[in-house]
C-alpha cells in the first residue's frame, strides 16, 4: 500500500520483476522449476551435472560428442595455482565459505581473461571457476586436517572427483550420484538473494570474480544457503523421532524458525526437495543410521499445519541429513550449495551484461530535514 507521500515501498523486493529471463522458470504456485524449459525432475533423474552446466551456459543439452569436448575442458580446469593453494594454508582456521571467498579472489590474478567482461570470455571464467571451487573446498578441508590436498583425478567426474578430493578415495557409484544430483538441484534458482548480488555486480560492469565472490558472500546466510547445515543441527537437538513434533512446537512458539521450511518463492513443496528425500532414506538405510530421516520425515509432519500457510520443505531440508551421511563437515555443507551455484551466478551475469542497466533502487527517507549546521566549538 503506498504511504502518505505516495511511494510504495516494495520491501525484500518481494514480488518485483526485474528483468526478463530464458533460463530458470518457477512457478511457486505449484512448484514448478525448469531449466531453459527443462523440468527439473528430468534433470535432477536423467542428465548429469556436465550436461546441466552446458545447458545452462551453453544454452542446449550436448550431444554425446559435444559433452565429451566440454567435459575433457571442465577436468583440465581443474587445478589451481601453486599461489592461491598457499593462500588457503595461510587462511585454513577460516570458515570454508571465508576460505571459498578468499581463494576465487585470488584465482582472479590468475585467470588470463580477467579484463575481459566479453560474454564469451565470462562464460570460459565461470566454466573455471565451476572447475576450480571444488579443487579449493576439497584441499582446505584436507589442509586444515593436517593432511596432504589430492591433485584432481581425470579420470572421475566433476562430483566423484570432489568426493575422491575431499577424501582420498574414490566414490562408490552411489555417492557420486548422490553428489551429481545434489549440485544439479543446486546449479540455478532465478533472482535468488546471491543470484541478485552478482547481477548487482555485473550491473555496474565489474567482473565475474567480483560477482561470484559476492555471491558467496550473499549465499552464506542462513536465510540462503546455510539452512542444509541448520537443519542438521535441529536434527541432533532433537535426538529421536518421537521428539520432533514438541521440538517443532517449542520453537515455533517462541517466534523461531524450522530451518529447511519456507521460501519467498515456493507457496507449494520445493520440487527439487523431494529428489534428496528419498536418497537420504536410502543412504541412511546403507549406513546403518535410519534416524536422521525419521526425524526429518516426524518434523514434516509435525509442520503440516504450516502448508496452509505455503511453508512446505525447501531444497536444504534433506541436503543436511545427506552431507552428514556421506561425511562431509556440517561447516562445509554450505559450501557444497556454492559448488553447485557457480554456473548459476555466471548465467545471471551473462544475462545482465546482456541487456545490462545499472541496478540502483530507491530508499525513502524518513529522517530530520534542513538541519541548521551548529560549528563544534558551539556545540553542547
Ligand atoms: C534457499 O530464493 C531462492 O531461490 C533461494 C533458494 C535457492 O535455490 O537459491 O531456493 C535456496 O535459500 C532455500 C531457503 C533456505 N532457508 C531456510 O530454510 C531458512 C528458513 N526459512 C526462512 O527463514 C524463510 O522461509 C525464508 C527466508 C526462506 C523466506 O522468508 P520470506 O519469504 O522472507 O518470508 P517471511 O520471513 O516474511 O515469512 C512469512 C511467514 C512468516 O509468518 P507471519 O509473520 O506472516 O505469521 O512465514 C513464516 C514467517 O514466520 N515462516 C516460517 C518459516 N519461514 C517463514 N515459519 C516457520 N518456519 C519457517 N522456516
Amino acid at each position: 500500500m503506498p504511504d502518505a507521500s505516495g511511494i510504495e515501498l516494495k520491501r525484500g523486493l518481494s514480488g518485483v520483476y526485474l528483468d526478463r529471463t530464458e533460463s530458470c522458470f518457477i512457478d511457486g504456485e505449484v512448484g514448478k522449476l525448469l531449466y531453459r524449459g527443462y523440468n527439473i525432475h528430468d534433470l535432477a533423474e536423467k542428465s548429469s551435472f556436465e550436461e546441466v552446466v552446458h545447458l545452462l551456459l551453453k544454452e542446449t543439452l550436448p550431444n554425446s560428442d559435444e559433452l565429451n569436448t566440454f567435459d575433457r575442458e571442465l577436468r583440465h580446469d581443474r587445478t589451481i595455482p601453486a599461489p592461491v593453494l598457499e593462500i588457503i594454508s595461510q587462511v585454513k582456521d577460516a570458515h570454508p565459505m571465508d576460505v571459498l571467498r578468499t581463494a576465487i579472489s585470488a584465482l582472479a590474478a590468475f585467470d588470463p581473461d580477467v579484463r575481459d567482461n566479453s560474454i564469451e570470455a565470462t562464460i570460459r571464467k565461470g566454466l573455471r571457476l565451476t572447475a576450480k571451487a571444488p579443487t579449493i573446498v576439497a584441499a582446505h578441508d584436507r589442509i586444515r586436517k593436517g593432511l596432504e590436498p589430492v591433485e584432481p583425478n581425470p579420470n572421475l567426474t566433476h562430483a566423484g572427483n570432489f568426493l575422491y578430493m575431499l577424501f582420498g578415495k574414490e566414490p562408490t557409484e552411489e555417492e557420486t550420484k548422490l553428489m551429481d544430483v545434489d549440485f544439479i538441484l543446486h546449479a540455478e534458482h532465478g533472482a535468488n538473494a546471491s543470484a541478485f548480488t552478482a547481477r548487482v555486480v555485473a550491473s555496474t560492469n565489474s567482473d565475474l570474480h567480483s560477482a561470484v565472490v559476492a555471491g558467496v558472500g550473499a549465499l552464506k546466510g542462513p536465510a540462503h544457503g546455510g539452512a542444509a547445515e541448520e537443519v542438521m543441527t535441529m536434527s541432533e537437538e532433537i535426538g529421536s523421532p518421537e521428539n520432533a513434533d514438541e521440538y517443532a512446537r517449542n520453537l515455533l512458539d517462541n517466534g523461531g524458525r524450522v530451518m529447511g521450511f519456507g521460501h519467498r518463492v515456493y507457496k507449494a513443496e520445493d520440487p527439487r526437495a523431494g529428489h534428496l528425500r528419498d536418497r537420504s532414506q536410502k543412504l541412511g538405510d546403507a549406513k546403518g543410521q535410519p534416524q536422521w530421516f525419521e526425524i526429518l520425515s516426524h518434523l514434516q509432519e509435525a509442520m503440516k499445519p504450516y502448508q496452509a500457510k505455503g511453508i512446505h520443505v525447501n531444497v536444504d531440508f534433506f541436503a543436511g541429513s545427506i552431507y552428514y551421511l556421506l561425511d562431509i563437515p556440517d561447516d562445509t555443507f554450505i559450501s557444497i550449495f556454492a559448488l553447485g551455484r557457480i554456473p548459476g551466478w555466471t548465467l545471471n551475469v551473462v544475462e545482465q551484461y546482456s541487456r545490462n542497466m545499472l541496478i540502483r533502487p530507491l530508499m525513502e527517507y524518513t529522517g530530520p530535514m534542513d538541519l541548521e549546521y551548529v560549528p563544534l566549538s558551539e556545540r553542547g
